[in-house]
């Protein structure tokens, strides 16, 4: 009896969890999305890259079902569950993420998201592109960002230029801007979004805590804030020495202490190895301890 009303929580339990991990629903005009262009060979070859660089982590690498141990597990994409979903559908979700997953949108570009899509593509033989569908010509501005620091301001100075009608360039204002700082997965937002002012330029006040890398630097990207596209853009990179000095080994690196047994510190293999053999050596002590004592109360 026990045993059966435990089955059936367990039942109610996993049934739950199946619910809740399903529910990452596709609006269906997402869904119909098709990619802008025809995929290449060159597309693959840099969506393999960015594929590396930012999925494998998590999916494993591809066809080899080795995805990482997660809560819902992340899969393999090279795997019919992928596979049937459309490109709107597989763009939509890079797109969007979903906790664990982060969201793409702010780290790669659409070029870059249809790229690795083109890449995962290579796996399924039975895949045939549909007709692409290039975006609706934009009407808008063309935008370009700069960025620099100002050490007497102590802010982060982002200039916008445009391509004026006349094919002069002219400064950009009333374009809304959003900074980031690289981190380990894709980037952070720094500060609110800000508007240029009629100078073109947009300031943004650097948070003072933040770390870099063992020098300081810290890596800044400018981006337009745009959600419809209504406007042409070239984001803008830079690496600053504004970051506090941290000396911690990033995640990748090799001589870590949670990496293979190789790359551990000598003191810590030493000090480990002499704690083995000290507790050894007092079990066997015991042991032979009570060996002697047995042989002593039978001779007696
Ligand atoms: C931090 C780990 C992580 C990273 C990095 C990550 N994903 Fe995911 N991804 C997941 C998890 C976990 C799921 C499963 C989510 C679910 O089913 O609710 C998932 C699901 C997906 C799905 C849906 C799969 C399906 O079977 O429906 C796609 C497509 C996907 N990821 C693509 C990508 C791509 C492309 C990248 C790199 C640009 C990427 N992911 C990076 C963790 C990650």
């Amino acid at each position: 009896m026990r045993f059966k009303k435990l089955l059936f929580i367990l039942s109610i339990i996993s049934f739950v969890t199946r619910i809740s991990a399903q529910t990452w629903v596709v609006p269906d005009d997402q869904k119909a999305v098709v990619a802008p262009v025809k995929f290449t060979a060159d597309m693959q070859k840099q969506g393999e890259q960015q594929y590396l660089k930012n999925c494998q982590s998590c999916h494993g690498l591809m066809g080899k079902d080795n995805w990482a141990k997660l809560t819902p597990p992340p899969g393999d994409l090279s795997k019919e569950k992928a596979q049937v979903q459309t490109d709107g559908e597989l763009f939509y979700r890079i797109t969007a993420g979903k906790v664990p997953m982060p969201e793409f949108r702010n780290i790669l570009t659409e070029d870059d998201r249809w790229s690795v899509i083109a890449y995962l593509r290579t796996f399924n033989p039975k895949y045939i592109q549909p007709t692409p569908v290039a975006k609706a010509a934009f009407t808008g501005r063309i935008v370009t960002l700069a960025l620099e620091y100002s050490d007497p301001m102590k802010k982060i100075v982002v200039t916008a230029s445009e391509q004026l009608k006349d094919g002069q360039t002219g400064l950009a204002a009333g374009v809304e801007i959003m900074l980031f700082v690289k981190r380990y997965f894709g980037r952070m937002q720094v500060g609110e979004i800000k508007t240029t002012n009629a100078q073109g330029k947009a300031l943004f006040e650097f948070p003072a805590d933040l770390p870099g890398n063992k020098d300081g630097f810290v890596e800044i990207s400018a981006m337009v804030n745009d959600p419809k596209s209504v406007m042409k853009t070239t984001p803008a990179n830079a690496s600053f020495a504004i970051g506090i000095k941290t000396d911690k080994p990033g995640l990748t690196e090799t001589r870590a202490w949670w990496s293979t047994r190789d790359h551990a510190p000598i003191w810590i293999i030493l000090t480990y190895t002499l704690s083995v053999i000290i507790v050894w050596g007092f079990i066997i002590y015991i042991v032979y301890s009570i060996m002697k004592i047995k042989k002593l109360s039978r001779e007696v």
